[in-house]
Parts: structure tokens; C-alpha cells; sequence
């Protein structure tokens, strides 16, 4: 792999600034972006109100933790417009979170926001490698969801020139990387499976692609199966984080020279990390849900936006801002069963442990009379040969599980191809169980 490590020199000077001079920045900003909040959304003057906080009350950054928290039933209480800082007629764009139930939670951005979201998914794609110049295969879709156009216009801001492909038609994705000859990939990481698949399909060999680095998010994804993408393709995989609550991709991001979890562009975001349960703010390095106050924000301010991500902030290192680790998992999407929690990231880190075993598995959830049981569903290698190697795997599966996560689970092997592809985010959960 080729090493990507930026120039310092082409780096935007507060990325890595003293912590002193991000502090007073994100205090000014934040204070600034409050006051814009109160005086030109009512929801947000009603609740502070509520909430007997007022802007001026913001003495220093920790003071954030004294106004109220707000939640995506909040967007959804106010569809479509309502928790809008600007009338209708300034906003440029807007976006749609991918809701799989009812009616999709809108999002709105000024140009300026705009304008400020395209730097920093161009610093975003900078911190993973990727160059002006370079050309870069956006196979995010485009649309409502956040990740096509945010990639899109950032790769534009960086002057790479981009192959707005979006998701789908796997099979042009690889005849486009084969002719086309891009540099950077950016996709879900589970669609980039798939992508691979294809290459093999096609008899090509991946590790002779163009892709020097390919910048993966939109849904959780773990180390092993960073390995598994970096080994089959020879080229780098960094993780992107973000949600269009907050702004869509490049709230944080993972750079290439250290693959040590994502940076938090703090100039723009200010991070907390609460106690889901209690709502009590955590100390940095304890895990937790992820908390965002926008500092820059004009369209759509977001103040205390509980993100439901799980995670813990940590110090900076190949930049000054804060880190977070690679996200566990959703609180939303932990499963409970028999009283132990359980990520689907944790089933992936066990799948990739086992030879013959390809990383795509789905979960499923059902109840056996008075007892809940979890069903992992997850495809073999091609070259898996017959009935005991099958069996093998299964077993050797079952047993990391139980020993790692603590859950006996039934292991389903289905030839390649058994379990359904995305061509976004992978829905990694079906839950069967009778409701109520
Ligand atoms: O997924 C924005 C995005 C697009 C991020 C492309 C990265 C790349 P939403 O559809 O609003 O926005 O979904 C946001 O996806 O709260 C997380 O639960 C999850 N998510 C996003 N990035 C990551 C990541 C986009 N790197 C929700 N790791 C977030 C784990 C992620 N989960």
C-alpha cells in the first residue's frame, strides 16, 4: 500500500492548532450559534425557555450541558420545516434521513452551509488520502440521503474529479473502476463487498485495481472487516463518519496515516458523550452516546443532537482535534437477548475470525415458544468444499460467539450469494418476533 500521509503543509491550520486556540474558537462560535438559535427558531426559544436556560448563561464550553437535548422525535414533531433558524426561501437544499418507517426526517442547509460542508468532506478525503487531482468513484447514493451530493460536492472542493456512479448496477461499478481508473473509492462497506464479489465475478484480480484508498461509512463496520477490505484490495480503508442531523458525511473523520479512529472536525462540531440513561455527561474515554451541538450551522442549528451512536471521545493524534473510536453500534440496534447485549459489529469481528466464512450475515430474531433465539445467517467461501467443512465453520462460529459475546446462537451457512446484498446500508437485523 502506497503511504498517503498528507503534507502538514497542506493541511487547514486549525486541524492542528493548540487545544487552546480550538477551545476559543468552538466557545465563540458556540455562544454565536445559541443566540442564532433562540432568536430565530421558535422551538428552540420555547424550549430553552422551557428548560429556564438563556445563551447569555454560557459562560464556557462545559455550560453546554445545562440546556436541553434534542432528538429525532423533535425533527419528527416538527415536520417538515419547523425547527428551521431561517425562512424557507434561504435554504439552498434539503435532505432526508433514510427513515425505513413513515415519513423521512428533513434536514435543510443554507449556501453557506453548503459551503462549509463541501470543506470539510474535502478535508475529510484529504485526512484519507486522497490528493487534487485524484479521481474518485462515488458510489454513495444520491438523492435525499446525505452521502452521494456530500461526497460529491467535498470531492469537487478538493478538485478531484468524480465519477458520480451513486449505488446499484454493481456490475458497471467494476467495468467503470477497470476503464476508468479511479484513485479513491466512496461507498458502505458492505456495498464495497459486494463490489468485490464482482471482481471476482469477473475474473479480474482486485488487488490490481487502481483504488489506492477507499473512504467507507453510513453504517458500523469493524476493524477485522477493515483488514478483510485492505488484504482483498491492496489499498487503504478509513472510516467517514457523520448523519444529515448534524450535516451528513465528514463530521469526523479517520486519517490514513494512523487508522486510529476519527477525528471530530471540532470547529464545527462540539462533541459530548452522556450516559444514555441518565443523560449525565461522561469524562472523555468513557463510552456512551454520542452528543452534538453544531457550532456554524445556520439552516438547521442543533443543539445537544442525541445521535443514539455509541461511542468514546478520545485525545487527538494525527491531528489536534478529539478522536472517536470506531462506533459499536446504535443504541437502536443493540440487540437484548436473554439479558445480554449484543451488536451486530460483534457477530462481524467473529464471522472474520473463521475460515471459509465470507462476511455477509444478516441476524435473525425469533422466539421459540417462551424463548428468544438468534439465528446468524452468513455465506461460505466459493471454494468451501461439502457438507462437514460447512458443519466445521458452523461449530467453530457458534463457539466464538458464545465464548466472546456470550450468547448460543443457531448458525445458518448459506452458499455465496444467500443473503441479500445492499446497495447503501446493510440491514443487518430481521426481527421475527411476535410484537407486543
Ligand atoms: O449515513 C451520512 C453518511 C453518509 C456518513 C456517507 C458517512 C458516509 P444518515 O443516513 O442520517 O447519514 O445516518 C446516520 O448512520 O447516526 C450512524 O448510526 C450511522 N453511521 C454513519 N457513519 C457511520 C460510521 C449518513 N462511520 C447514521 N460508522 C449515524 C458507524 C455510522 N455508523
Amino acid at each position: 500500500m502506497e503511504d498517503l500521509t498528507p503534507d502538514r503543509k497542506s493541511l487547514d491550520p486549525i486541524e492542528t492548532a493548540s487545544r487552546d486556540e480550538i477551545e476559543a474558537l468552538q466557545f465563540h462560535r458556540m455562544k454565536r450559534s445559541l443566540k442564532h438559535a433562540y432568536e430565530n427558531s421558535p422551538f428552540y426559544r420555547k424550549r430553552f425557555i422551557e428548560h429556564d436556560v438563556h445563551p447569555e448563561e454560557l459562560k464556557s464550553l462545559k455550560d453546554i450541558a445545562r440546556f436541553p437535548f434534542t432528538t429525532k422525535q423533535d425533527l419528527r414533531d416538527t415536520y417538515p420545516f419547523g425547527m428551521f433558524a431561517v425562512p424557507r426561501n434561504k435554504l439552498t437544499r434539503v435532505h432526508g434521513s433514510s427513515g425505513t418507517t413513515g415519513k423521512p426526517t428533513v434536514v435543510g442547509y443554507t449556501a453557506n452551509d453548503i459551503d462549509v460542508w463541501a470543506n470539510l468532506v474535502a478535508r475529510s478525503i484529504r485526512a484519507a488520502g486522497g490528493r487534487p487531482g485524484d479521481m474518485l468513484h462515488n458510489a454513495y447514493g444520491y438523492g435525499l440521503f446525505t452521502g452521494g451530493l456530500g461526497a460529491h460536492f467535498g470531492a469537487e472542493r478538493l478538485g478531484c474529479t468524480v465519477v458520480p456512479i451513486s449505488g446499484g448496477q454493481t456490475e458497471r461499478q467494476v467495468t467503470l473502476i477497470s476503464d476508468f481508473q479511479p484513485d479513491i473509492i466512496m461507498v458502505t462497506p458492505s456495498y464495497m463487498l459486494a463490489i468485490l464479489d464482482e471482481f471476482r465475478r469477473q475474473g479480474l484480480d482486485p488487488r490490481q485495481s487502481s483504488l489506492k484508498t477507499g473512504i467507507f461509512g453510513a453504517e458500523p463496520w469493524t476493524n477485522a472487516m477493515r483488514e478483510e477490505i485492505e488484504q482483498a484490495f491492496d489499498m487503504h480503508a478509513v472510516d467517514i463518519y457523520g448523519l444529515s442531523e448534524i450535516m451528513g458525511p465528514g463530521v469526523a473523520q479517520e486519517c490514513v496515516e494512523t487508522k486510529d479512529g476519527l477525528h471530530v472536525w471540532e470547529d464545527h462540531f462540539y462533541p459530548e458523550i452522556i450516559d444514555p440513561v441518565t443523560g449525565e455527561v461522561l469524562p472523555d474515554g468513557e463510552m456512551g452516546e454520542l452528543v452534538f451541538t453544531t457550532l456554524t450551522k445556520e439552516g438547521l442549528p442543533m443543539v445537544r443532537y442525541r445521535t443514539r451512536d455509541l461511542t468514546r471521545l478520545l485525545p487527538g493524534t494525527a491531528r489536534s482535534m478529539r478522536r472517536i473510536e470506531k462506533i459499536t453500534g446504535r443504541s437502536d440496534d443493540m440487540i437484548i437477548l436473554r439479558g445480554v447485549n449484543v451488536f451486530p459489529t460483534q457477530i462481524e469481528e467473529q464471522i472474520l475470525k473463521c475460515k471459509g466464512l465470507a462476511p455477509h450475515f444478516q441476524i435473525e430474531l425469533s422466539r421459540d415458544g417462551r424463548m428468544d433465539t438468534m439465528t446468524v445467517h452468513v455465506e461460505c467461501t466459493p471454494d468451501m468444499a461439502g457438507d462437514d467443512a460447512r458443519k466445521a465453520s458452523a461449530g467453530e462460529l457458534a463457539h466464538h460467539i458464545k465464548a466472546v459475546v456470550g450468547v448460543s446462537t443457531r448458525i445458518n451457512i448459506t452458499p455465496p450469494g444467500g443473503v441479500a446484498r445492499s446497495e447503501g446500508k446493510a440491514k443487518r437485523v430481521v426481527d421475527n418476533r411476535p410484537k407486543g
